[in-house]
């Protein structure tokens, strides 16, 4: 069973749960500011759930890489979509600063 470290909880969660997921039912967010409220609630549009992770995690989707292409983002940030993203196994997660995250 996969852990994800963040913001200094540990939480165990199925291998192919969504990340954005795992963190918003253990009652953690991954939005920064007015994002918490005003987000595309998982849909991989507004980009607001960028976070860098570090451990086992699914392939980008196309979806993904176009978000990721477009400001604050570039494909050269290493983020990725909260939202878009499948825990494979432990993985760290850390939220930048930023409306969007995009600064870590
Ligand atoms: S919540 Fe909007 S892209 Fe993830």
């Amino acid at each position: 069973m996969p852990t994800v470290y963040y913001q200094g909880e540990e939480i165990e969660c199925e291998e192919g749960d969504v990340l954005r997921d795992v963190l918003k039912e253990a009652g953690l967010s991954v939005h920064n500011g007015s994002t918490r409220t005003f987000n595309c609630h998982g849909l991989g549009q507004c980009g607001t759930c960028a976070v860098q992770v570090d451990g086992e995690v699914s392939e980008p989707s196309r979806r993904e890489e176009a978000r990721l292409w477009l400001p604050p983002h570039h494909p050269s940030h290493d983020v990725r979509l909260a939202c878009q993203t499948r825990v494979e196994g432990d993985v760290e997660v850390t939220k930048g600063s930023g409306l969007w995250g995009q600064h870590i």
